[in-house]
């Protein structure tokens, strides 16, 4: 059974892919054991709730500074035991301190087909903002190991999505996020837990 801890910082949808995947059994040997929010009013931690699942908040506002809320958040992160981390719409910088302890065991959802529109300043919207800024006609999403940079570790899974003429970054996000981010964070997922990697 594969131990995943999910961080969340918003809505929580990639989160709630991933719990109905486990749910009707798309995602096999494996169990959310934690939820871990930078934000108390994330809805994420509602829907942890809403299925039973340990849901925690751990905020920078409450530490002096960056160093104790890293070591906070890795106690945290510890207590669970998890086999697995997943960062789902986490805007938290990992601390080097947490990428050393877990290498290899933290990955994350990028709603672009990287290396286009990642690294620092390209999250949520922005990214869809910046594809159609350029004017690509497909984009999509990255399901990719966490290593020191920002988006840069190793890929894992991705899906490609067309864009569509009028659509607006709202529209694509939403598309993005139907069509390819809660499908391929659940795979990998599936994929990690049984040795499919
Ligand atoms: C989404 O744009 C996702 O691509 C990114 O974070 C945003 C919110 O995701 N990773 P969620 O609804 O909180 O899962």
């Amino acid at each position: 059974m594969l131990n995943i801890l999910v961080c969340v910082s918003g809505g929580g949808t990639n989160l709630q892919a991933i719990i109905d995947r486990i749910n009707d059994g798309t995602i096999r040997n494996a169990k959310i054991v934690r939820v871990i929010s930078n934000n108390k009013d994330a809805y994420a931690l509602e829907r942890a709730k809403n299925a039973g699942i340990d849901g925690i908040c751990v905020s920078p506002k409450d530490y002096e500074n960056r160093d104790k809320f890293n070591e906070a958040f890795l106690a945290k992160v510890k207590e669970a035991k998890p086999d697995l981390i997943v960062l789902a719409g986490f805007l938290v910088v990992i601390p080097k301190i947490m990428i050393d302890e877990y290498a290899g065991k933290i990955i994350n959802i990028h709603p672009s087909l990287i290396p286009s529109f990642c690294g620092t300043g390209y999250y949520g919207l922005k990214v869809h903002e910046a594809a159609l800024e350029r004017g690509v006609k497909v984009t999509g999403a990255t399901v990719h190991f966490v290593d020191e940079g920002t988006d840069t570790g190793p890929i894992i899974l991705q899906k490609a999505v067309y864009i569509e003429k009028g659509d607006t970054p709202k529209v694509l996000q939403q598309r993005v996020m139907e069509e390819a981010e809660w499908q391929i964070l659940p795979k990998a997922i599936d994929m990690i837990a049984n040795g499919e990697l």
